[in-house]
């Protein structure tokens, strides 16, 4: 199928096989339409407490392989992803001095088989934090736990935390795990009924004030003022049993130490009835009114100058809690949902975004270590991710619009780099399962239409292809594949793909542009030089 996008504002027309739509237009200068400038690194993660051994590895056999994957991302958007270590498991760990090793969990089936629901870290666990360098970190301590001794074990662990972070790695603490989850908990109740939004903030102060202190003997740089910086709140949504702007009216920054506000996200469940790969997660209305309601809550917060100063991020997110569903969350369909969610909240307002990963876990985007369960390897996410990072490539004031479009199997995207186009993207979202296609039919693509701003030459193109949305491999980015197998996830040009495309930007300055279903494109301006 083509659709032509006509450079004027007709009307949305259909003549046979060809649609015609109102253009694509794309200004020079940025707009008041685009999100704020991104905070590099925008693409992050989150990496679950109890497998941060997994990807990082210890001082003996550091990871390698994640290592390379993460550098993989700093050659792009300019800077390794920061790495928060939290999750659930955060509130579960206890400190044992005596473990000889990183990681005592016991997996309690009824409560989760993905994680332990009893966890001790030993003090080789901080270990991990010194195995990949120039990269910083968010180091989350217990809050779950509410009795004095895990009291003791959280302070227990300053000192060794401290020093595994000094000398630039640490980039903010976090204290607590979505504590609004702590009265209702499926995985356990942590805290009575009582508990209010009061009642966190107070024990919030109070932990994060002994902690304080706990540094201010150990590592005293770290407790000065300039230093001593966390991520809060970290709430698993924006209606649970804690409401996040009453939190912050409450006074959850009274000691002037939270750098960002931090929310979590997913689009849905992983066994949740009814999700699908096109209606859940290749889906831009799906999208679109999952990153909504954070927008609605800077709104909020701006007009009651709560957090002022302290940037939106997403501290945790993914495709579907409850770490994923297979052939949906692993498949290239998810790498593609990916591109559209990280840019979308980008351009509504989301500064960073930190996507969760574990050992087994079916959203992840890699896979650090071989198990029983899962082949150590690249998995599709990766991919988007990449793509993710060259749209924000560019330094510190790179800023993403929305071009909407009509159709929920579709998005677009402009980047600005200090205010100029720079480049620009379409991720086409209509489901192409390859194993159920006619082997002998040609995929189906669609072709946009462009309307560039005078002074542009030419477009080079770069493309994010796999065989379909189904695919769990033979995934590539510009022709490279970053997979395991290949060179340890280092980049290699394939031979069997196409690459060094251009698009020709005509004498009205108009460029076309046929992108595959269940594919992505993205294309950079080349200024100046073109007759246009
Ligand atoms: C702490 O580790 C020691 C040494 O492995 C072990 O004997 C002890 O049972 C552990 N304590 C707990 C509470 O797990
Ligand atoms: C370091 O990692 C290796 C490989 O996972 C493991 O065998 C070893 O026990 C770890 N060392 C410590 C001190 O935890
Ligand atoms: C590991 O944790 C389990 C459950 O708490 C405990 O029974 C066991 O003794 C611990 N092992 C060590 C070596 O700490
Ligand atoms: C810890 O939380 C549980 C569950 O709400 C509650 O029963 C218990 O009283 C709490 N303990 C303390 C010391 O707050
Ligand atoms: C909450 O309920 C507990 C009993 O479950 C009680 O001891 C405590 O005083 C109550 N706290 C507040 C703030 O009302
Ligand atoms: C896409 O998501 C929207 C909002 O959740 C929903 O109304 C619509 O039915 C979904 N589309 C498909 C094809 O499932
Ligand atoms: C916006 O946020 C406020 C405060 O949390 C809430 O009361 C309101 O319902 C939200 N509106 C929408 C449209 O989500
Ligand atoms: C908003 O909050 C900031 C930081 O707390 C403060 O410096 C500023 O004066 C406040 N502005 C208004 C209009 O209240
Ligand atoms: C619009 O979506 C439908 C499926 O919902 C799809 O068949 C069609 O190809 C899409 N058109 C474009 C231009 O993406
Ligand atoms: C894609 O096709 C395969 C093979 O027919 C099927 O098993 C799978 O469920 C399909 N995937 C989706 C997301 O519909
Ligand atoms: C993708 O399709 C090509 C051409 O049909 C085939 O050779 C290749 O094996 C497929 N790759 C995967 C991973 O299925
Ligand atoms: C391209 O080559 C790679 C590596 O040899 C192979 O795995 C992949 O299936 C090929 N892709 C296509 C589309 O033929």
């Amino acid at each position: 199928m083509r659709v032509i996008l006509f450079l004027s504002l007709a009307v949305a027309t259909a003549i046979g096989a060809v649609i015609e739509r109102s253009p694509i237009y794309l200004n020079k200068e940025v707009s008041s339409s685009a999100g704020p400038a991104v905070l590099q690194p925008y693409m992050s993660y989150s990496i679950e407490f109890c497998y941060f051994p997994d990807y990082a590895g210890n001082k003996s056999n550091p990871n390698q392989f994640s290592n390379q994957l993460l550098d993989n991302l700093a050659a792009i958007q300019g800077t390794k992803p920061y790495i928060r270590v939290g999750g659930n498991t955060q509130d579960y760990a206890l400190y044992n001095a005596s473990l000889e090793y990183a990681i005592n969990g016991t997996i309690i089936p009824s409560k989760s088989e993905d994680y332990p629901y009893i966890l001790y870290i030993g003090p080789s666990f901080f270990e991990s934090y010194s195995t990949w360098p120039d990269t910083k970190f968010i180091h989350g301590y217990n809050l779950g736990k509410n009795g004095s001794d895990s009291l003791k074990s959280l302070l227990d662990t300053v000192p060794l935390v401290c020093k595994a972070l000094q000398g630039g790695k640490l980039a903010y603490w976090e204290l607590g795990n979505e504590p609004d989850l702590y009265k209702t908990s499926s995985q356990g109740i942590v805290r009575p009924a009582n508990w209010t939004e009061q009642g966190y903030v107070d024990e919030w102060l109070s932990k994060s004030r002994k902690i304080r202190a706990a540094l201010a003997k150990s590592c005293p740089e770290m407790a000065a003022d300039e230093n001593y910086k966390y991520i809060a709140p970290s709430f698993a949504g924006l209606r649970n049993s804690l409401d996040p702007v009453k939190t912050w009216e409450d006074g959850l920054d009274s000691d002037k130490n939270i750098a960002l506000n931090s929310e979590h996200d997913y689009m849905g469940g992983a066994t949740q009835p009814g999700v699908t790969l096109q209606g859940t997660l290749m889906n831009h209305t799906a999208t679109v009114n999952n990153v909504n309601p954070f927008k609605n809550l800077s709104r909020v917060l701006a007009a009651k100058n709560l957090t002022t100063d302290i940037p939106l991020i997403l501290g945790e997110h993914n495709s579907l809690y409850n770490e994923g569903a297979p052939g949906l969350s692993n498949a290239f369909g998810a790498a593609l949902w990916g591109i559209d969610w990280n840019l979308y909240a980008a351009s509504q307002g989301i500064q960073r975004q930190h996507m969760h990963q574990g050992t087994d876990y079916r959203y992840a985007s890699w896979q650090p270590v071989q198990t029983e369960k899962t082949t150590l390897g690249t998995k599709p996410p990766y991919y988007g991710n990449i793509f993710v990072a060259e749209m924000v490539r560019g330094g510190s004031n790179v800023q993403i619009m929305n071009l909407p479009l009509s159709n929920e199997t579709e998005a677009a995207y402009a980047a600005y780099v200090n205010g100029q186009l720079t480049r620009f993207a379409v991720v086409n979202l209509v489901e192409y399962n390859y194993t159920d296609s006619d082997p002998t039919a040609t995929r189906p693509s669609v072709s946009y239409s462009f309307q560039l701003p005078s002074g542009i030459g030419s477009v080079s193109v770069q493309r994010l292809m796999a065989n379909g949305s189904n695919s769990i491999s033979g995934i590539t980015w510009d022709g490279y594949s970053y997979n395991y197998e290949l060179a340890g996830g280092k980049p290699v040009r394939l031979s069997n793909v196409t690459v060094g495309e251009t698009a020709r930007v005509d004498k009205d300055g108009v460029v076309n542009i046929n992108v595959p279903y269940s594919s992505a494109v993205l294309l950079t301006v080349n200024h100046g030089g073109g007759s246009a």
